[in-house]
């Protein structure tokens, strides 16, 4: 019998958009340590070029490495250019989001709908349009990886997070759409709903507010929230050829949660 190493992607190239902090670095050194060339896209520069040189200097220096490369993935032209950088690459990882920051939130009759477009830009066209601009090449080769990064605010729908839940949704469509339509040619797509990671300004506020995390935990049966690395061995059997026959699905990584209506 065999059973191909879910973690070799010696030779294989990769995008992860939005990868300069959070989920995507994480994603993007668990693709370099598999053996992929990955590529860190985020639209700061300098997070972009200090992500790549902690991965490459973490020993994620696989065949490739990481290199950064700069563009904001609500840009056309920008992801135009971004694409002449790299060139055709196996795997695209959209990361890149608008994660709420948790006090922020807003109820969707208090939004004006001017506030929605940022939304949908980086949320859903933003991930179209990266995916767009590398897939004819994967189509070609007859083999690729699309790996989208939603939430489930999209998947099972939130207060306060309907305009962000709504573009996620659309992620969710789409990846649903292009997988029945580039099956044939050995290209697969998947979505990873998360629940609440906590870092960044997120950390912050819960580290000032306990009690809020407190209550927020109810919700989650493994009794903790998210860290940017849970999500990173499912993308990693996601792009490998051992993922070669998951395709069209959104896969939770939650710790289990659950609204509590
Ligand atoms: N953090 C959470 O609790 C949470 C929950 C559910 C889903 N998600 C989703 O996970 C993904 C990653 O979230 P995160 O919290 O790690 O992100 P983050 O806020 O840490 O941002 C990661 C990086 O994305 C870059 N970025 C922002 N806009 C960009 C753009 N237009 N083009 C290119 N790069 C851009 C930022 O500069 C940053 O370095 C997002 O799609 C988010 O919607 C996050």
């Amino acid at each position: 019998m065999s059973v191909p190493l879910y973690a070799d992607l010696d030779g294989r190239s990769a995008v992860v958009t939005g990868a300069g902090g959070g989920v995507g670095y994480e994603i993007a050194g668990a693709l370099a340590t598999a053996g992929a060339l990955v590529w860190i896209n985020d639209l700061d520069a300098d997070r972009a070029s200090e992500a790549a040189e902690a991965i490459t200097s973490n020993g994620g220096d696989g065949p490739g490495g990481a290199r950064p490369v700069v563009a904001d993935v609500t840009d056309a032209d920008a992801i135009a250019a971004m694409a002449e950088t790299t060139g055709p690459v196996d795997i695209v990882v959209n990361n890149a989001g608008l994660p709420l920051r948790r006090f922020d939130l807003k109820r969707f009759a208090e939004t004006e709908p001017q506030s929605w477009h940022e939304w949908i830009e980086i949320n859903l066209f933003g991930v179209m349009q990266v995916t767009h601009t590398y897939l004819s090449d994967m189509l070609e080769q007859e083999w690729g990886r699309v790996v989208t990064i939603v939430s489930d605010a999209g998947r099972v729908g939130e207060r306060g997070q309907v305009v962000y839940g709504a573009a996620k949704a659309g992620a969710m469509g789409f990846t649903r759409g292009l997988a029945m339509e580039v099956g044939r040619h050995g290209v697969t797509a998947n979505c990873i709903a998360l629940g609440s990671i906590r870092h960044g300004v997120i950390s912050e506020a819960y580290d000032a507010n306990p009690e809020i995390e407190a209550k927020i935990l109810r919700n989650y049966p493994v009794g903790r929230l998210g860290t940017p690395a849970d999500p990173a061995p499912l993308a990693v059997l996601l792009c490998s050829e051992a993922g070669s026959w998951i395709t069209g699905q959104v896969y939770p990584v939650n710790g289990g949660y659950s609204s509590s209506l």
